[in-house]
Parts: C-alpha cells; structure tokens; sequence
C-alpha cells in the first residue's frame, strides 16, 4: 500500500476569500456535495467567525456532507476557537484549524507581538481547540519567511498540545522548491515529536510556483497538500487541486504515494466552481482548461490519428472529459479533416478527399477556427454559390440604458428582399437577437455566449462566440466587431446562415460531441 496523501480543499475559505462577492449558504452547499463526490479527504468549509453567513455555511456543511472531514478556520484566539468549535459540531469526523503569524514580519508588523506572546498564543489556542474537538490543525502563517530555529520551537509546541496535523504555510508565495524542500526536511530532522503529526503544505501562486513547492514538499516527506479547485484563492491563488492530484498520479513512478481522488469528477468540479464563482479558468490552465485536450497543429494531431501518446500523458476521460479536442484550423492536415467527417457519420466513399481539403482550407484561411457545422456545411454544399449566406445583417439600432427597456430594429436583406422587425429583450444582445428571431423564424436557444478582445484599449475589437441549439443541431457563430452588440448580432447571424444551409441540403445532421 503507498503512502496516501491527504487533500485538503480550501475552496470554500482561502478560495471564496479572494472573490469579489461572498457565496450564498446554497452556493457552498452545491460545491460541497460536488467536492464530497470528488472525494477530497477535508473540507474547509470556512472562518465561522468571520461573518454569521460564513458560520451558517460551515454548519450546514457540517449536517449536509457525510464523507469527508469538515474544517472549520480560527484565528489563535478563544473567541474564534469557540465559534468555529460550535459552527462544526453537526459533522460526524470535524477538525479545528487554528492559525498565528510566526515569521519576523508578521510578529512585528501584523500582531505587535514578541516571539514569547506568540508562543503563548499557540500554547492555549491548541490547547483550547484540543479540548473541543478531537482533530487539530496548527498552522504558522508565513511559515516560509520565519526563522528556522523560531519555527522548529512552534512545531514541537503545537504538537505538544494536542495537533495532530501540522501546515506549514507558503502565505505569500515567496518560497522555491529547493528552499521549501529544504525547510520541510529541517523540521523532520530537528524537531523530536514530528512522526506523532501529519505534515501538511498550503502554498500560495504569487510566483506560479505553488504546485511544484507543494509537491516537493511530499517529495520530503509531507502526507497534506492544502489546495483550492481552479488554484482560486487569496491573490494569485493557492496550490491547484486538479494540478496536484494529476501529477501525484501520472508521475506515481516518482511520488510513490497514492490519492483518494475520483479524479473522474475533476472537470464536473473545475466547471460547477467557475460558474458558481464566476471565476473563468484561462484556455490553458493546466489539467481543466479548455486547450489542456486540444490539438491544433498539424503535426500534432497527425500523432494523435496515430497514438494518442504521442501527444497525451493522460487521458481527457481520466479527469471526466469525453474526448481530446482537435482544432480544425488552415494548420490542420487532411487526414484529420478526413477523420472528423468520419466521426460526424459520413462514409469513407462519400469523401472527395482532395477536394473538400481544398474548400476547408479557403474556409480555415477566412475564418480561422472551422466547425463541425461548417464541415457539414461544405460537405452537403453542391457549389460554392451554396456557401453564400441568404440572410445579410443590413441595419441594426439598439436603444438601452438604465431605466430603459432595452430595444433592437434589425433589417434583413433574405435573397435580395429587405424585411425589418423590432422587439425588446432583458438585454441589447437579447434585444437585438429577438428582432432578428422575428425575421429569420427559427427557433434557436442561446447555450453558450463568449467574448473575447481582439485588440487593446477603449476602441477594442471583440470576438463574439456563441453556441446555440436549433431543432436543426448545435452550431457555433462567431462575429467580429468594436461594437460588442453588434458583435454577437453577427455571430447570431452566422449561426442564421448555418441553420438556413443545412435546412436547404435537408440531409443528415452532424452528431456534436
Ligand atoms: O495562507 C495562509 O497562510 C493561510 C493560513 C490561514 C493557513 O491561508
Ligand atoms: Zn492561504
């Protein structure tokens, strides 16, 4: 059996802590249950103190979730001791997670305390916490910048109270693999009762180094990684969950240990966090962002056709995706573009190869990114006079503002005929789209909208990305413009155009992942 390693999630304290607004009792709740089915071995649900709606959660947290331990954060102080104490009494197995600033910056600048008040503090605080609740937490904040011989002292004292799990606390993320390595091997050689605690980390991002310094840490003997989903947390956020339970696994051949991770719930988890948060995750965030399974060069997912190794070190389905990405752009090459019209149901006789190769790079040369709907659309098309849109944007005004209700009149030029229509919306997008709606007549239901700035500054150009359904399919739409509404009017408009074509070659429709 390999040595297990303890995920500690701070999602709901250290990673709600940085948002701009807090999480609602049923908010937390939700990322709860989700963090329970994930399998993480601690929540910390909280800082009781800090707020009541901060107390309330934790104490729902604690009647609600079953599996794993629940945490609740205090400050070193009885007060807080005694909160957190009564706020985690529902869950079956709680812990106390009591905390005092120990480096020299911290003692002077933040408490105004001397090395003796801050040893006294631990003294009674764990002492305290020891005395309500079984399973105990210290951690010496900013245990990276404090003195070694000063912190070997804390260690030993908090041990000595009663603390079963001992953090060591990168809080401003200042610390690099060698030195935390280092600081982490001095405490198991100095301090005399370490093997009677669980070594635990809690690194922060300030200088994108919280995942290594954490993993190092395990390297040298730590059994707790203290981590937040998405990496959310104070600044630049603390250690990523996804990022280290994934290299625990694939790189098992040098950890050596084991996790209790479902990690087949990480995406389900990354993406409930990021909606609920409001919290976005970069393309190419390791492990959940949207680029970690995408391919796009040709060579690449030539490999990919070949051996998904080659390119892969880990597979989409072992985090809970259904499938790599391949990005059909001018860089991709033919047997690929041959591959997704085989997997979108045509048959191998059906393809023209050299020919279609050569309208998907016209299409890959204007449009950049090239979907699936539009692959359908090249395939079933007879002449390049199908390609045409039949429905052009002429005109479009939008009135909105505070107080007003937001209004669109949208003209249409269809196969040369002019039509105009208005109509009001809860938004100028929503406005906008409505009055298009009423001209085009299909039925069309917005999924997904995205917009991203192509250029700099107050006079940016925006990307609009929209994903809708029609009784048609799933099509994706992009609009380009320094208008942001009329941005996403033309993107609806090229969806319009998609839906229009598909419904003239009436054939079989793309099955969309
Ligand atoms: O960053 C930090 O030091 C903390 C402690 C409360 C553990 O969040
Ligand atoms: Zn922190």
């Amino acid at each position: 059996m390999k040595d297990k390693v303890y995920i500690f999630d701070t999602t709901l304290r250290d990673g709600e802590q940085a948002l701009a607004s807090s999480l609602s009792v049923d908010q937390k709740l939700r990322i709860a249950r989700q963090l329970e089915r994930l399998k993480v071995d601690i929540i910390e649900a909280g800082f009781p103190i800090s707020s009541p709606g901060d107390f309330e959660s934790v104490t729902r947290i604690a009647r609600e979730i079953k599996g794993p331990v629940i945490c609740g954060l205090s400050r070193a102080v009885e007060k807080d001791i005694r909160v957190c104490a009564k706020a985690i009494t529902p869950a079956a197995r709680r812990r106390i997670h009591t905390f005092v600033g120990t480096s020299p910056i911290h003692r002077q600048g933040l408490l105004r305390k001397s090395k003796e008040d801050v040893l006294a503090m631990i003294s009674a605080s764990v002492k305290l916490a020891r005395r309500l609740c079984a399973d105990v937490e210290f951690s010496p904040m900013d245990a990276g910048r404090t003195e070694d011989d000063y912190l070997c002292t804390v260690v030993e004292l908090a041990i000595r109270r009663g603390a079963a799990t001992i953090n060591i606390p990168d809080t401003v993320g200042y610390t690099t693999p060698e030195l935390f390595a280092a600081q982490i091997g001095m405490l198991f050689n100095r301090v005399p009762n370490i093997d009677k605690a669980v070594i635990s980390v809690h690194c922060h991002n300030d200088l994108g180094m919280a995942t290594a310094n954490s993993l190092t840490a395990v390297s040298h003997g730590a059994r707790q990684i203290e981590c937040a989903i998405n990496g959310l947390g104070e600044r630049a956020g603390n250690t990523a969950l996804e990022e280290v339970v994934m290299a625990l696994k694939v790189r098992s051949d040098i950890f050596k240990t084991a996790v209790g991770i479902d990690t087949q719930e990480i995406m389900r988890t990354s993406r409930l966090v990021r909606e609920i948060c409001n919290m976005p995750v970069q393309p190419n965030k390791p492990i959940v962002g949207g680029n970690a399974f995408a391919h796009s060069s040709g060579i690449h997912q030539d490999g990919m056709l070949k051996a998904k190794k080659t390119f892969e070190i880990m597979t989409p389905q072992s985090i809970g995706l259904k499938n790599s990405r391949m990005n059909l752009t001018s860089r991709s090459g033919s047997h690929m573009v041959k591959s997704r019209l085989i997997a979108l149901g045509y048959a191998e006789k059906e393809i023209n190869l050299e020919k279609f190769y050569q309208r998907f790079i016209e299409l890959a040369d204007k449009k950049g990114t090239v979907y699936d709907d539009d692959l359908v659309a090249i395939m079933e098309s007879k002449s390049a006079d199908d390609m045409k849109d039949a429905f052009m944007l002429e005109y479009l005004n939008v009135s909105s503002g505070r107080k007003t209700v937001p209004t669109a009149t949208a003209r249409i030029i269809v196969r040369g005929k002019a039509f105009q229509e208005a109509a009001c919306g809860d938004g100028a997008v929503d406005a906008a789209t409505k009055a298009i709606d009423r001209i085009v007549g299909f039925k069309i239901t917005i999924e997904d909208f995205s917009l991203t700035s192509l250029t700099e500054g107050r006079e940016a150009l925006g990307k609009v990305k929209i994903v809708a359904r029609s009784d048609s399919g799933v099509f994706t739409g992009i609009g380009t413009s320094t208008d942001i509404v009329e941005a996403s009017a033309l993107a609806y408009m090229d969806i319009v155009n998609k839906i229009d074509r598909l419904k003239k070659f009436k054939k079989r429709l793309p099955s969309y992942q």
